[in-house]
């Protein structure tokens, strides 16, 4: 049987194919590639040997999306990545975000109900949780109002998940909430590739380690954190695409809905990975203190202690690793996937 992966030439998703082919999975990628390239599917067959199958669509083609069922008759799980993720640009375009996550995963759900495929695993993420009262936070920690479109779009999908699993027990839903996945494939062949400046922390220092940006912003340095900077949980995008294999066990077992924090339960400060950084690799990161960035919260760290108990998943990869495969990626391909 085979998996159907939506989004799967963005980062997490080809780190997910390449874990789910060398788990022996037969895996189907649709993509519209609005934020991604195609070239992440040849680095992944350079690394398992393996072709993948590729459809160019976009989850919102209803037709589109037929005629791959039609063709692929052997799908019986999803894997739902696609979506748009850029927190700022949701603000400034909330309809077309709302449009493409909650529209396209309307039509998938539909597509895949009328070709009996009722299996489908989930692309939260920790901004579910908001500003959280307590860390870590659990399964169980409270959502919150998201402060932006994009938090609000992954915030009703899940309700749309948990709504379609009640009033129909014969599907089975895993919604995986990522809390902040870095790091690169170890082969330095696969890894992030944001378009114009990163947004994101990591990214914004590799491209900084390479010579791209002069400096490091740091956002705020008075939250009530150790140094007075952001805490966060990364995890390391490989260790995150094994969490998928195991939901996919889950679903197996006929697991109805299920809740997952991916992240590995600990916190680090800009300012520590910043230090980790320098020290996984050997090279300077300059940086400044600047204003705090609109929306931004102190410190959000997971208890993964769920994942492993009932998937026996568990983050393996730490922090030096992370940094480490982050920049083997980005100082061999500096231009990410473009030549
Ligand atoms: P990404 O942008 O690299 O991958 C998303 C992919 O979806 C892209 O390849 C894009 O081209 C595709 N896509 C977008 N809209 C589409 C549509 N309408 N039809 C077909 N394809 C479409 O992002 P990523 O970091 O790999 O994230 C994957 C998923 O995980 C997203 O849903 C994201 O919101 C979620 N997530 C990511 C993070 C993170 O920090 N990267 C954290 C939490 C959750
Ligand atoms: C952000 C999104 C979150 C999304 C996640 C995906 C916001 C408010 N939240 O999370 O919804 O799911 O990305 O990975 O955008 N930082 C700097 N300088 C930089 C970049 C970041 O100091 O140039 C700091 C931030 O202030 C934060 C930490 O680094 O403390 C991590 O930031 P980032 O990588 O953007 O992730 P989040 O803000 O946690």
């Amino acid at each position: 049987m085979s998996v159907l992966v939506t989004g799967g030439t963005g980062f997490i998703g080809s780190h997910t194919v390449v874990e789910l082919q060398e788990a022996g999975y037969d895996v189907v990628v649709i993509d519209n590639l609005s934020n991604s390239s195609e070239k992440s599917l040849e680095r992944v067959e350079e690394i398992t040997g393996k072709p993948v199958k590729f459809y160019k669509i976009d989850i919102r083609d209803r037709e589109g999306l037929n005629e791959v069922f039609a063709k692929e008759p052997d799908i019986d799980s999803c894997i739902h990545f696609a979506g748009l993720k850029a927190v700022g640009e949701s603000v400034e375009k909330p309809w077309e975000y709302y449009e493409n996550n909650i529209s396209g995963t309307l039509v998938l759900l539909d597509v895949m109900k009328k070709h009996g495929v009722k299996n489908i695993i989930f692309s939260s993420s920790c901004t579910v949780y908001g500003d959280p009262d307590k860390v870590p936070v659990t399964e169980d920690t409270p959502k919150k109002w998201a402060t932006n479109p994009y938090g609000s779009t992954k915030s009703m999908q899940e309700t749309i998940f948990a709504d379609i699993q009640h009033a129909d027990p014969e599907w089975n839903i895993v919604l995986l909430r990522y809390f902040n996945p870095i790091g690169a494939h170890p082969s330095g062949r696969m890894g992030e590739d944001p378009n114009g400046i990163p947004l994101n922390l990591m990214p914004y220092i590799t491209q900084v380690a390479v010579g791209k940006l002069p400096f490091l912003r740091v956002f705020g340095n008075d939250f009530p954190t150790h140094d007075g900077t952001g805490v966060r949980d990364y995890i390391h995008v490989v260790d995150l695409a094994k969490g998928h294999v195991k939901a996919l066990e889950r679903i197996k077992a006929n697991c109805g809905l299920a809740v997952y924090n991916l992240g590995t339960g600990t916190g680090y400060s800009v300012l520590d990975i910043v230090k980790s950084f320098e020290e996984a690799t050997g090279v300077n990161i300059p940086y400044k203190i600047m204003d705090r960035r609109p929306g931004d919260i102190a410190e959000n760290y997971s208890d993964p202690s769920k994942a492993e108990r009932e998937m026996g998943w568990k983050a393996e990869k730490g922090i030096k690793e992370m940094c480490e495969d982050s920049w083997r990626w980005q100082k061999n391909n500096p231009n990410g996937y473009a030549d």
